[in-house]
Formats: C-alpha cells, structure tokens, sequence
C-alpha cells in the first residue's frame, strides 16, 4: 500500500511503499540506516543486511545523496527518534540516481547555498521553516474568516505609491508608466468601504537598496483594514491575530520549531494584550540608556528598536510618531498637531519592525493637501480622495510582514531563509 511520511502513524505494524528521496546514510557491514524524506516529512529507513535478499542491501549500501526510490517496509514506533517511527525495509526501488548532489552533509557557504536555493530547499531546516510560513498563512486566514473579514485582492501594476516615491520598481504599461505595488493598502480602504472587514494577503516590493537580514527587495503582506474602526481598535486587532499566529505555531509545529533550535519558552507567553509606549517614551528610554544619536524627532534604527524590545517579553507597540516620519495618509492625533495615530509592532529578539499600521485620515480637504505636501501626483490619487467625498468614516488598517514574522517565530537569523525564493539587493537567481 503506498503512503507517506506523514501518514505512517496510521499504519504501525503494516507493510508500505513510500516515494521517497535519501537524505543522508549511515551504513556498516550489517546495517544501513537511511534519512528518507517525501516531502511530507522525514522517517529514518533501517535496512538489515539478514533480513533483506543481499542485492537490496547492496542498492542500501551504494544509493547516492538525492536519489529517488520507492521504499517498502514495515512501519514501528520509535520511541528515540523525535518523529516517533520508523520503517523496517524490505525493498528497495531506485527511480532516478542522483550522481553529485552539490549541497553534502558538511558545512558550506551562504551564498553556495543561496546559488542553490532550488535544491536547499529541500534540506531539513529549509523544510521546517517552510511549514512554519505555511502554518502561519493557515492560522492568518483562520483568524481573519473567524473575525467576519472579507479576503480582497488588490492589484499588483499600480499608479500610486502609498509608502513613498524613493522605492517604487517602475514598469512600462503600454503607453503609460506604472509600479509593482509597495503596499495594497489604498485599494484596501476602498475595499473596506465596500465590504467593511477586508484583508489581502500577497506579494509587495521595495526598490530599497538596503541589505540587512531584515529587508526583501520582494516580500509577502498580510493588510487587514477596516472600517469604523479607530486606531485603538486596530491594536487589539492587532495583538489578537499576532498572538493566534504564534499560538497556533505552537501547537501545529512543534516538530519543525524543535528541528529549528527553536527556544519554545519565549513564544509560549505572546498572549494579548501587548505592551504599549508612545515614539515620545521610546525616545526618552533610548537617551537614558545612552542612545545620544537619537533627538525627538528622529527614526529609529535597527539597534534603537532591539534595545527598545529587549525590555519586554512580548512585542511592544511604538505608537504616535511625528507626523514627518511617517506617508501622508496618517490621521493626526487630535489633541497634537505633531504627531499621527499609528503604531509600529515590534518584535522581541531583535527580529524589529513586524507590522506598520495606522488610523487613516478621513477628512478630505487635509489629505488632499497632504497629497500636495508630499509631491503626489492628484491625478493618480484622485480616486483615493474620493473615498472621502462619499461617506467617509474613521477607518484603520495595518500590515504585517510576512517574512519577518516567520523569521522571528522560527528563531531565523536572516529574512532570506524565509521565503522560498528571496529577492534581494543582489539576488535574482535562482
Ligand atoms: O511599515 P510598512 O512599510 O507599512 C505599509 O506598507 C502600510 N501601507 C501597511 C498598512 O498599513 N496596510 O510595511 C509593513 C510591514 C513592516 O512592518 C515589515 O514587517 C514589512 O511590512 N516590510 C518588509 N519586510 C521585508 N522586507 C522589506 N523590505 C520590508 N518592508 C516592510
Ligand atoms: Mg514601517
């Protein structure tokens, strides 16, 4: 009977065929221990040499690195293994012989490895993470149907640039110019207008030619928006989904968080609520501990954000920066000029920023003149002003990074491990 992996534990005792690929050996004279993996898991095969016909011992004994095979055996508990079984083979047959698998089981390089993205892949750590992301796309449209949101699709070729003009991939459009879409969250306000709850969940890019572990020139986003609701409201939204993810991580991945080295500890107490201080405490805290580059006024960098979150034990909100770091659509405080109702959600860990978010300004004559502040071409942005000729009401939305939320709950250093293909400043292949 064919199976897999992930199946076996419904048939301990019973002879299976699994398609598989060999990971890893181990052999002596009288037995070959086989690190088999399909995809859905992985299962260590144990061929004895006095129980199986010599020619198959032999094919155990010389199967290469990434040769593919249907294996057939018993299946049994293994108590010792953390994935708890085992298969006893019986036989062995080779699909496809794989002659010099590049990536062996020593140490290499970054950037070898990066080369071979399309094969790394398959390795141990690169297949837990990529459960991980997987888990927290599941957990990300679970809480979001549960909550009563709506799933909408912006459009990725853009004329607008929400986050700033200095990082947009400018395209050709026929005749006309137009952008790979940074954020799709003016779309999303529309959308909002119309469905009330909505949320989109799809790919954004920055022509941002920064090169740290925390920054994709093409990364993933997750921007709920909603309306009636005020930037409060948001924050509990937003500590809600932030805590479903990880819990849900936790129970769903337990084996992909352990392959990873995963400290479980420190993700099992993100419960909401989450801790708050406003840009103005945060500055303060940072000039008492020593941080003399920074004055109000300024933003803050990768060090002044982990030296901020190592206070806490959850992810902390930085909430009301100056209305001059922050794009053009942030509502004002209404009781100081200075600075806008928005939050950005920090990580523990030093994993930084994970979700920027914001009530959006919903008077028309102030965004339009925010629009001319900002050097924004009316035209493009006319039909965003709009939203606020028709009914406009006090709505909030936010967006959460994909890549550096999968990053922070599997304890990967560098964003490039997170996503299956990373585009970054130097890296279009493979
Ligand atoms: O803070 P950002 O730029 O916010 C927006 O784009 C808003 N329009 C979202 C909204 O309110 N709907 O980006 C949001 C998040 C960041 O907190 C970060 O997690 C991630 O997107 N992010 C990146 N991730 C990887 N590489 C980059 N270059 C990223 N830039 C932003
Ligand atoms: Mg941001």
């Amino acid at each position: 009977m064919k199976t897999t992996i992930a199946e076996v534990s419904k048939h301990v005792g019973e002879e299976v065929t699994i398609g598989a690929w060999l990971a890893n050996k181990r052999s002596s004279g009288k037995i070959a221990f086989l690190q088999l993996r399909d995809g859905t898991g992985f299962i260590q095969g144990v061929v004895v040499k006095a129980e199986v016909e010599e020619e198959i011992f032999q094919k155990a004994k010389s199967i290469t690195q990434e040769t593919s095979l249907y294996v057939t055996g018993v299946i049994q508990e293994d108590s010792r293994s953390p994935f708890g079984y085992e298969m006893q083979v019986r036989n062995l047959d080779v699909i496809h012989e794989s002659v010099d698998y590049p990536i062996t089981p020593k140490e290499h390089g970054t950037e070898f490895l990066m080369d071979n993205r399309h094969l790394w892949l398959r390795s141990r750590r690169q297949h837990a993470v990529m459960k991980v992301r997987n888990e927290i796309i599941r957990a990300t449209y679970e809480f979001f149907n549960k909550e009563g949101f709506v799933k909408v699709d912006p459009p990725i070729l853009t004329g607008s640039a929400p986050e700033g003009t200095s990082e947009l991939f400018h395209t050709k459009y026929f005749e006309e110019d137009a952008y790979l879409s940074q954020s799709g969250q003016l779309y999303m306000e529309a959308a909002a207008m119309a469905l009330g709850k909505v949320f989109s969940f799809g790919p954004t890019f920055r022509a941002e030619k920064s090169k740290t572990r925390r920054h994709l020139i093409e990364f993933w986003m997750i921007e709920p928006e909603m309306a009636f609701y005020e930037h409060e409201d948001s924050l509990k939204v937003q500590e809600e989904y932030v805590s479903h993810i990880v819990q849900s991580v936790l129970e769903n991945c337990s084996l992909e968080l352990e392959r990873l080295g995963r400290d479980t500890s420190k993700l099992e107490n993100i419960k909401a609520p989450f801790p708050r201080i406003t840009y103005d405490e945060a500055v303060k805290f940072l000039q008492e501990k020593g941080f003399d580059d920074i004055e109000w006024g300024d933003d803050f960098g990768a060090p002044h954000e982990t030296a901020i979150a190592e206070s806490y034990d959850k992810p902390v909100f930085i909430t009301h920066y100056p209305t001059s770091l922050k794009p053009f659509y942030m509502q004002p405080d209404p009781d100081r000029e200075d600075v806008v109702l928005c939050a950005d959600l920090i990580a523990p860990e030093g994993y930084g920023e994970i979700i920027g978010g914001s009530e959006r300004l919903h008077d028309h004559d102030i965004l339009s003149q925010r629009i001319n502040e900002h050097d924004l071409d009316p035209e493009a942005y006319k039909w965003y002003l709009e939203l606020r000729k028709y009914g406009s009401v006090p709505h909030s939305g936010f967006g959460l990074g994909l890549e550096r939320t999968v990053a922070w709950i599997s304890g990967v250093e560098h964003v490039r491990e997170t996503i299956p293909f990373p585009r970054l400043l130097n890296r279009l292949y493979p």
